[in-house]
């Protein structure tokens, strides 16, 4: 239900492509990183879970793949016309520079902690454990601190409207999700670390 996300982003990037008509760097630079994350997410990542046998009603998976075919087509056709940053964007901009750090700050938290979770099963274990190490020793859930602070730098770098509003959805989708997820560990493991936050170290 990922995968959508990356095709519709390239419906109106790819046929400018093809006819040699290239966008500018920094909107070629917003597509690459879009693509980078949405092969991991739709094509690597599925194929490391060790989750068996968890089902999701086809009604949610529908109203997924509606959203990521929205958003990734709002994306690609704001990247495809330039409208980068209210103007032509330069590479050496500090928009261009601070999105780029912030998204692969976002990015590089988010990888390791979903690599985490993920090692915490042997091949045939089915259970949950509690991660320890780095980011986890404060919150419960880096692995989606990373993911809104990924898309906080995309928008930086944009600076438009579909990639401000996909910051906003993803923090208003795994701000929630944290919290449901640090609760179920607090209420699971008796010995769970209590100055663990859910989300945000320190805060929330
Ligand atoms: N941009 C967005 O709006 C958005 C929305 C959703 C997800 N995402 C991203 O997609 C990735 C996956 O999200 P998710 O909601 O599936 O994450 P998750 O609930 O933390 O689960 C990630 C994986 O780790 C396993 N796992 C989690 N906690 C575990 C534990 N304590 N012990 C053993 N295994 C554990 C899960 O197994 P089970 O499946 O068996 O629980 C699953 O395979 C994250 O990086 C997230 O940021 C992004």
């Amino acid at each position: 239900m990922e995968l959508v996300a990356l095709l519709a982003l390239w419906v109106p990037l790819a046929p400018m492509v093809d006819a040699g008509n290239l966008p500018s760097p920094v909107a070629l630079l917003a597509a690459g990183l879009w693509t980078l994350h949405y092969v991991n997410r739709s094509l690597v990542y599925p194929l490391r879970t060790r989750t068996v046998a968890k089902r999701m009603p086809v009604v949610i998976m529908l109203f997924a793949m509606l959203f990521n075919s929205v958003n990734g087509y709002l994306n690609g056709a704001y990247i495809a016309a330039d409208q980068l940053q209210g103007a032509a964007a330069e590479l050496l901009d500090p928009r261009t520079i601070l999105g780029l750090l912030t998204f692969g700050a976002g990015w590089w938290v988010n990888l390791r902690a979903d690599n985490t979770l993920l090692l915490l099963r042997k091949p045939s274990e089915t259970g949950y454990r509690i991660p320890r190490g780095s980011l986890f020793e404060r919150i419960s859930c880096p692995n989606f601190l990373g993911e809104i602070v990924q898309w906080c730098g995309f928008a930086i770098l944009c600076w438009n409207l579909p990639s401000f509003a996909f910051a906003v959805w993803t923090a208003a989708n795994l701000i929630p999700r944290g919290l449901a997820h640090h609760r179920w560990y607090l209420s699971t493991f008796e010995d769970y670390p209590k100055r663990r936050k859910a989300i945000f170290p320190g805060l929330l």
